[in-house]
């Protein structure tokens, strides 16, 4: 008979609690964000991970690394008449999955969510090098496989939605050149012979590529970055080498992020609007981790990072160190606009059981506040999640963890084994001790923006904000601790009326907010956003909107 005892040591401790809290000596660790295994096993490595405009996420691992632990049932086993799966769709509504057919090898590709809302896929391995697959938001969809969709092979390329709705893979290894789904013409990019730090280990692989505002693309490779314009083929800006002799890109991966862009004030500029860009690279180490590794020596990762303003001009590297080494990595942009440094490990590198020391504790990075008070440790996760694993980020603001398998095939022995399980995090903007949530009533006109349009988003709260801003999340496709095609942008605003509940007892304010589309697709190509209101440093959930060119 514990009941009566235990009820009323919960009461003792909700008071003691309230108490701490009423005296301003702040809340327990649970403001430093919160874990929840989502699924002990989906059967599959998630190497790979894209979230739908319907909210289902999309994952796969390779296809050549022998048995999963899903099957497949029989009348959609792979051509090759194996009935293994590796890719599943997965509801982190309700948690549940299914299997998807995957007949061409995926190992190490790249993709991209287009702007009709469908997940193109590039790339692979082998049979697989070439192939563009193809998988729609829908509820009995699989995917569709496009054999020979690019020119070249593309293993370990990086991909970026374009301006006009094109898809560019830049990359890949021994491929010193870009292209573009739908397939036309191949275009060289010497830049990437002239970043690898030997032929054995090249560390110039999964290029960093971000669509800058004046409509050419940002390429980081090992430890320089370049402007390219891409329609002319021509490199229109190099860019200081980030100093340190450290290598950020594949195997010795880093990470790295496009800052949020302000278009605050586009409203009275309109298409003319010049937004400032700023990239942040972070981790990663040095460029023999790789060879030392093998000879079984465990250098310590990075804890470096260097903030660039791309559109300077005269940019310098700004150079900063996060609390914690850090290699593989993955930047997750949160709708506030903050950074989510998660995953990884803090010796070693990328590849097959070389590295050591798993991070289980992701940093948030603040890009708003000063030096040196941008970085902030988070609370533990207990599962290890190394080479081969994946962040993104949810419509409900909360992150999606999966994957890691530092082994050649499902290996369940190894000193870290091939992880099956699912995990989110919840950073700290939705712990019990934050203000309650905006939540979004409509957005009017509707939910189909063009540019520069005016749009009115209505949301419901509890409390009277002061801070509010709106914010759109570009879904990216996170492989490799990049996280591809990753964007946000804080919109414009015009006014914000409010108005008090009229049911009586109700403490809820009706707020609208003005908010202006981005005015260019060079800030924001056409496609699926999540639009986001954020209160006092806490968003809503995030509503998908679509951007039509
Ligand atoms: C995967 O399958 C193997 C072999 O059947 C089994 O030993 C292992 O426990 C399974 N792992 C998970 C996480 O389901
Ligand atoms: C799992 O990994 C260990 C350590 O690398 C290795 O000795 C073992 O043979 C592997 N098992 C399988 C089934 O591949």
């Amino acid at each position: 008979m514990e009941t009566k005892s235990s009820v009323s040591s919960v009461l003792l401790v909700l008071s003691l609690y309230s108490m701490l809290f009423n005296f301003g000596l702040g809340s327990p660790a649970s403001n430093n964000g919160k874990w929840k295994l989502l699924k002990k096993s989906i059967g599959v490595s998630s190497m790979h991970m894209a979230l739908l405009p319907n909210d289902k996420v999309i994952v796969f691992d390779r296809t050549d690394a022998g048995p999963s632990n899903l099957t497949l049932p029989q009348e959609r086993c792979r051509k090759d008449q194996i009935c293994y799966a590796h890719s599943v769709e997965f509801n982190p509504g309700n948690r549940n999955f299914r299997p998807l057919t995957i007949s061409t090898d995926t190992w190490c590709s790249s993709g991209a969510l287009s702007q009709n809302g469908e997940l193109i896929q590039t790339g692979g391995y082998q049979l697989g090098e070439r192939v563009v697959r193809h998988l729609k938001p829908c509820v009995d969809c699989d995917w569709i496989e496009e054999q020979n969709g690019l020119n070249v092979p593309r293993w370990y390329a990086s991909n970026q939605v374009l301006p006009d709705g094109r898809i560019v893979i830049v990359g890949g290894r021994f491929q010193f050149n870009y292209e573009f789904v739908p397939k036309s013409k191949l275009y060289s990019l010497p830049f990437l012979v002239e970043t690898r730090s030997s032929a054995k280990v090249p560390n110039n692989l999964y290029p960093f590529v971000h669509l800058a505002p004046d409509g050419n693309l940002f390429v980081f490779a090992n430890d320089r970055a370049i402007l390219l314009d891409y329609v002319k083929n021509i490199v229109v800006k190099k860019f200081p080498v980030l100093p340190g002799g450290v290598s950020r890109n594949y195997p010795s991966t880093g990470s790295s992020a496009l800052l949020p862009i302000s278009l605050v004030g586009q409203k009275s500029t309109g298409t003319n609007y010049q937004a400032e860009a700023e990239v942040l690279v972070c981790g990663g180490t040095v460029p023999d981790a790789n060879l030392k590794a093998d000879a079984g020596v465990f250098v310590p990762a990075s804890k470096t990072c260097g903030r660039l303003v791309i559109t300077s001009a005269n940019p310098k590297w700004e150079r900063e160190e996060m609390p914690i080494n850090r290699v593989m990595g993955d930047m997750i942009l949160l709708p506030t606009g903050d950074v989510l440094i998660i995953n990884g490990a803090a010796k070693g590198t990328a590849g097959w059981g070389v590295a050591r020391e798993p991070v289980l504790s992701p940093v948030l990075y603040k890009p708003g506040n000063k030096k040196p008070n941008r970085f902030e440790i988070l609370s533990p996760t207990t599962i290890p999640r190394l080479y081969h694993s994946t962040a993104h980020l949810l419509s409900d603001g909360r992150v999606l963890l999966g994957g890691s398998n530092p082994n050649a095939n499902y290996n369940f022995t190894a000193l870290y084994p091939t992880e099956l399980s699912l995990e989110a995090f919840s950073p700290p903007y939705l712990s019990p001790s934050s203000k309650s949530r905006p939540v979004i009533s409509w957005v009017r006109p509707g939910l189909e923006l063009s540019y520069v349009q005016k749009f009115v988003v209505r949301f419901r709260l509890n409390y009277e904000a002061e801070k509010i801003y709106v914010t759109m999340v570009a879904p990216s496709f996170t492989t490799h601790s990049f996280a591809m095609n990753q964007r946000l942008l804080v919109l414009d605003t015009g006014n914000v009326r409010k108005s008090s509940a009229k049911k009586p007892g109700s403490k809820s304010n009706y707020y609208s907010v003005e908010s202006y589309a981005p005015a260019r697709p060079e800030l924001a190509p056409p496609g699926y956003y999540l639009l986001f209101v954020v209160c006092e440093g806490v968003p809503s959930r995030g509503m998908w909107v679509r951007i039509k060119k």
